[in-house]
Parts: structure tokens; sequence; C-alpha cells
């Protein structure tokens, strides 16, 4: 039988003010210590307090809310990710709270602990920093993760499952293309490569130009500085300086490789500002096969498609089985393959 708690009850068992538990049940834990919020959310898991919405949930005996945290919305392709992640998780009955977090650990950390006191028990993360440490006692409380565009490494225990895309191996596949083209002097355009994303995809470019005998100038790896957090809002902006730097060297490069389709726009439209032409002067390869953006620009985009919708829906479909306790197998990596479109921005050198 459910047993009415009021938030009173809570503060008394916390030792706190009522004014403190209301704080964090609404995600205000900027200026709170973390022992006060860890003693709260204790005493809310002790008591069985919900608000009324969660108490008709927990009733019912399903939170039907799943997380998503992602960098950043203004970026599109995690709009692209929010939509699908959206559609597979409408189908399956549940609806999802999106939080940008900027790839920032203790921004991702607070709304985790805002989406778990809310009664959400499972999150998608997207592109998290490089290790997931901040979310630990998260976990073992009983918050379910999935990592999404992430290889799991040795000390994520914290991560159920996860779901990402080969990326040494589509960033071979773009280099590749361009040296098949005739190209030697291969530019890369990034931000700070501080994901393992980017770290992989910086691999898979320096891969292939090894294999090609081609030697690794480090003057053509152009690692963007972004104004705040990694850049997902500024990628096309960083994209156009990038371009402009590296093909104002003396010994410029023929042909750029972007660390993902925003960086490749923004480096046309540095590229036409210094009165290149694409592919004729200069040929761009992307990555993610932004739809619609990669395909309808001019010249349409040669990129590395990663199949989002996919993805997205097998991450749901994880993470609900892990919710609804119908998927019990060892943690699992999904790493699906990517695959090179080649449209106009590339041509012969
Ligand atoms: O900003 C989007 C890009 O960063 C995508 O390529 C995604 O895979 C991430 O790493």
């Amino acid at each position: 039988m459910f047993k009415d708690i009021n938030i009173h009850d809570v503060a008394r068992e916390a030792r706190v003010s009522a004014s403190t538990v209301s704080n964090v049940l609404n995600g205000r834990l900027d200026r709170m210590r973390p022992e006060t919020s860890e003693r709260v959310l204790r005493a809310i898991e002790q008591l069985g307090y919900t608000t009324n919405q969660l108490a008709r949930q927990f009733r019912t005996g399903r939170v039907l809310t799943i997380g998503l945290i992602v960098p950043s919305v203004a970026n599109p392709f995690w709009g692209y990710v929010a939509r699908s992640v959206e559609e597979a998780a409408s189908a399956q009955g549940y609806q999802v709270l999106l939080c940008n977090a900027e790839r920032d650990p203790n921004c991702e950390r607070r709304y985790a602990e805002t989406l778990l006191a809310s009664g959400v028990r499972g999150v998608i993360f997207g592109s998290s920093p490089l290790s997931f440490d901040h979310l630990a006692a998260l976990a073992q409380r009983g918050l379910q993760i999935l990592a999404f565009d992430r290889r799991i490494q040795h000390a994520d225990e914290v991560v159920v499952d996860s779901v990402g895309i080969d990326n040494v191996l589509g960033a071979k596949l773009a280099t590749t293309h361009l040296i098949g083209l005739g190209h030697r002097r291969i530019g890369l355009l990034s931000g700070p490569i501080r994901t393992v994303s980017r770290q992989d995809r910086l691999k898979g470019y320096q891969k292939a130009l090894q294999e090609a005998d081609i030697e690794i100038d480090q003057q053509l790896i152009w690692e963007g500085k972004p104004i705040s957090g990694f850049g997902d809002a500024e990628s096309a902006e960083l994209g156009r300086l990038g371009a402009h730097e590296l093909l104002s060297l003396p010994n410029r490069p023929t042909a750029l490789f972007a660390i993902n389709d925003m960086y490749a726009l923004g480096a046309y439209a540095g590229a036409q500002e210094l009165g290149f032409r694409i592919p004729e002067d200069l040929s761009i390869v992307g990555f993610d096969d932004l739809s619609p953006f990669a395909a309808i620009a001019t010249p349409p985009l040669t990129t590395v498609r990663q199949p989002i919708q996919q993805m997205m829906r097998i991450a749901v479909e994880y993470l609900i089985g892990r919710l609804e306790k119908t998927r019990s197998s060892p943690p699992e990596q999904l790493i699906a393959a990517p695959e090179l479109i080649v449209r106009k921005s590339t041509q012969k050198v």
C-alpha cells in the first residue's frame, strides 16, 4: 500500500529544511554540499517519498521516462540524436528528458542527480568526457547508464551498455579516400581532442597516413580552442577558423578531413572566403552524414555516415531492457560500422 509521506518527513529524516529538500527535488544543487544532497536522496529513498506523478508511476511499478544528456543541441548532430531517441522511446511508451551538459562532468553529474531524484532510473549519455568516475556514486544508487558515442574503457565499470561507431575505421576510410585521389598534404580539423571519439578519429587519420608512407605533419593537425567547453555550439565557426589557418600555411594542405560535418561545412565557408574552390582547389571530407545538411550543401559533402537512427533505436532498446529487467546479459558494446559516402566535395589533386 502506498504510504503518504510528505516533504517535512523527508526534511526531518535528513536533518535539513523543507526548502533544502525542495532544492534537491528540483535539481538546484549548485550551492549545496554533496553530502547534504546525498543525505536528502537517502532519506527520499528510505521513506519512499515521491512527487504525485512519481507516486502514480511507483504504484504502477514503472517510471516511463528516460534521460538523455548530450553535449549541446546547438550542434544539429545532437538534435538529430535527440529526435531519434525520442522516436524510439515513444514507440515503447516512454518519454525523454533532454539536458545539454556541454561535456562538463560537473554539469552531467548535476543533471543526472536531478533526473534520479525525479525517479528517472536510466540515462543515455552522449559523448561524455573521458571517464565516467563523476557518475560512480549515482550508478551505485541505481542509475542505469548507457554510453553513446563512447568506446568503453577499462575503468568504466559504471556503464552498463554502450553504443557507438568504429571511429578509427571511419577516419581511416575518409583519409584513405583522399590518399586514393592523390592527396599527400591532408589536414585534420578538430576541436579539443579530449573525447574517446575524437581521439579515435585522430588515430584513424594517422594510421591511414602511416600505411601510405606519408609523414605525419603536426602543423596539419588543427585542434581549435573553443570559447567554451568543447565547442559543440561553435563547430562551424571553428571549422571556418581552422580552414583559414591551415590554408594560410606556406605549404598548405590540398585536402581536409573534418572531425565532423559541422566543422566541414564551416571549412567550406573559410576556404571560400580565401578564394579556394571546392573541390577544384581543396577537397573536404566530413564525419556523420548529418541529415539533411551534408547532402544539400554546395557541393554535396563527401562524409562518413553514422547510422544514427538505428544506433539510437538499439541504445533505447538496451536501456529500457535493463530498466524493465528483460535484459540481464553481461554489459555489451555495440560498435556500428561506418560507411563512406562519396559526394562532390572531393576530387583528384
Ligand atoms: O559533434 C558531433 C560529433 O561529435 C559526432 O561526430 C559525434 O560522433 C561526436 O563525437
